[in-house]
């Protein structure tokens, strides 16, 4: 049975766990430069409908210096959706390639694409959600913090795929995990659900991120218009006033905090300079780890651990 990773929860709490210790020794090999090569005679399709700066750059390096070949396939050279069916191109590119990871726009193209390629498919974002972005977070928490004890991530924002992913996270890891979005911005409805009635953590929705982020051990942020919403982004930047995390949002937490945020940031809008320069911001870490932690999801899935 081919493996895929399309959402959090297609990996066991186990297998997350175990994903991190991968990462964490293969990223250790990478830091001695030793030789690791166990995609040797491989090749990675990356398939793009939407702009990456470090989901490209972290599938391609990560693959190549585990010997393999990696194959940039941007919006005009497949166009997903628009030239052929999804089902039929999916089954070319494994016919070519040992495994995909694609950032498309529909989550529905995604599926289909998973559903007929024989190998393993990698989500690299669609619209509604970022599974190796939270990974990327969550062995970055790790790395800082030593364990997930008690712990508190209070995202403050958009309700969009990167909460979507936290909220699958939350019903693997158990966390205490908060959204505090404006009340027409929340995250989907039966996502927030589902992660609710797994039980495992507890989840919740605030509208007010003062109260949200007391006691937070991470605070997250990201872009208020996403990728295909930029059209929107001055209304939303109305809507979300009260919303950025600043220096006052970072000290209403009580304690010694640490920022997060995915990138790309929009300087002045969902975060500051300050903030995002602070001591408290781990973000480059958390760019560094995408490629760890998707190094040790390309070994698991394509059976070499
Ligand atoms: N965080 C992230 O996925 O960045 P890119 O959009 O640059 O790939
Ligand atoms: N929510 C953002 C994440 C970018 C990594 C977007 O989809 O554009």
């Amino acid at each position: 049975m081919k493996r895929d990773f399309l959402h959090i929860t297609d990996f066991t709490a186990d297998e997350i766990h175990e994903t991190f210790s991968i990462a964490k020794e293969v990223k250790a090999r990478f830091k001695r430069r030793e030789k690791y090569k166990p995609f040797k005679d491989h090749s990675l399709a990356m398939v793009f409908t939407k702009e990456s700066a470090r989901t490209r750059i972290s599938f391609e390096t990560g693959f190549s210096r585990m010997g393999g070949h990696a194959i940039y396939l941007g919006p005009s050279d497949i166009a997903i959706g628009k030239r052929e069916a999804v089902k039929d191109i999916a089954r070319v590119i494994a016919r070519y390639n040992d495994v995909i990871m694609a950032r498309l726009f529909d989550h529905a193209h995604l599926l289909t694409m998973a559903e007929y390629s024989s190998v393993p498919v990698i989500n690299g974002l669609t619209d509604y959600n970022h599974p190796c972005q939270i990974m990327a977070d969550m062995l970055t928490i790790l790395e800082h913090r030593g364990n997930f004890d008690d712990l508190k991530v209070v995202y403050v924002g958009d309700g969009n795929n990167i909460v979507h992913s936290w909220l699958k996270m939350a019903e693997r890891i158990p966390l205490h995990f908060v959204c505090a979005c404006p009340g027409d911005y929340t995250p989907d409805a039966k996502t927030f659900n589902d992660a609710k009635a797994a039980g495992i953590s507890e989840v919740e929705i605030s509208h007010d991120p003062k109260t949200a982020v007391k006691g937070a051990d991470i605070v997250y942020t990201d872009v208020w218009a996403s990728m295909g919403q930029k059209a929107e982004a001055e209304e939303r930047k109305k809507r979300f006033e009260g919303f950025q995390v600043n220096d006052e949002l970072m000290a209403a937490t009580g304690k010694k905090s640490f920022f997060m945020h995915c990138l790309p940031a929009e300087r002045g809008v969902e975060t500051t300079d300050s903030v995002l320069e602070s001591e408290a911001s781990i973000i480059f870490d958390e760019a560094e780890n995408r490629m760890h932690v998707q190094n040790a999801i390309m070994l698991k899935v394509c059976g070499k651990v």
